[in-house]
């Protein structure tokens, strides 16, 4: 079974989160397990400290390398990241990871894989983690979020909504935007008039094939109107 277990200091974010739609139905079904931990309960302190002033100087707080580390090890009884048990990857949250992408969600819904989701806080981490604990640091897209939570939520759900069952049909993630490298075709549904906006006559025509090629060159139509960057990868 896929597992993550995602390090935060805000646990209560991924409460509702993970208890809605596919991913909800995902774990009632047993094909994911989802656990968000307190970095909290790896201090050692007694006022539970996560971050500390930078080195240098300079504007914010740092998250401390500890807890992080203890963590880590608590959760796959590694602290390097060459002792990582196969199939383990720790993925650090940040503005300044690989843009995350389709590829990368495919390739992290692998089953029997368990994905440690380390989510950044106030003005960044500890570079020592990124040094020596990350397997893949990886951002949603280049904007700046208060911290990793937001996107550790969607790599959850885009990583979710690829494993075996976990869509109503096992076709439904093959014939959609990006799975091949194109935008999905126009959609359609009843009336087939709405306020003088007609469905393309095509659809309505029952000729599979013909709606079948229509489908396909809309889907390149769109691609080369609204994502021409697509094309040329
Ligand atoms: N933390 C702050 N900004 C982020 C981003 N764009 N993606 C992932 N984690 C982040």
């Amino acid at each position: 079974m896929l597992r993550f277990d995602i390090i935060t200091i805000f646990p209560e974010f991924f409460r509702e989160a993970i208890d809605c739609g596919i991913v909800r139905r995902a774990r009632n079904a047993g094909l994911v397990e989802i656990i968000a931990h307190d970095l909290r309960q790896w201090t050692t302190d007694k006022h539970h400290v996560v971050d500390d002033r930078p080195f240098g100087g300079g504007d914010g707080m740092v998250l401390k390398p500890e807890p992080i580390f203890a963590g880590v090890e608590a959760l796959t009884g590694a602290a390097r990241r060459e002792d990582l048990p196969p199939n383990t990857r720790v993925v650090l949250l940040s503005a300044q990871g690989e843009v995350f992408a389709q590829a990368l969600a495919k390739d992290l819904s692998q089953s029997d894989s368990r994905i440690v989701l380390l989510c950044g806080r106030y003005e960044g981490v500890d570079e020592r983690v990124a040094d020596a604990l990350v397997t893949d640091e990886v951002s949603i897209g280049d904007y700046v979020l208060s911290g990793g939570e937001p996107a550790a939520m969607v790599i959850i759900d885009a990583v979710v909504r690829l494993l075996p069952g976990a869509l109503g049909s096992e076709t439904s993630a093959v014939n959609e935007s990006f799975s091949e490298g194109l935008l999905d075709y126009p959609q359609y549904t009843r009336p087939p008039d709405f306020r003088g906006m007609r469905v393309p006559e095509t659809l309505l025509s029952g000729n599979h094939a013909e709606i079948a090629r229509w489908r396909k060159e809309a889907a390149l139509e769109k691609t080369r109107r609204k994502r021409p960057d697509l094309l040329n990868r």
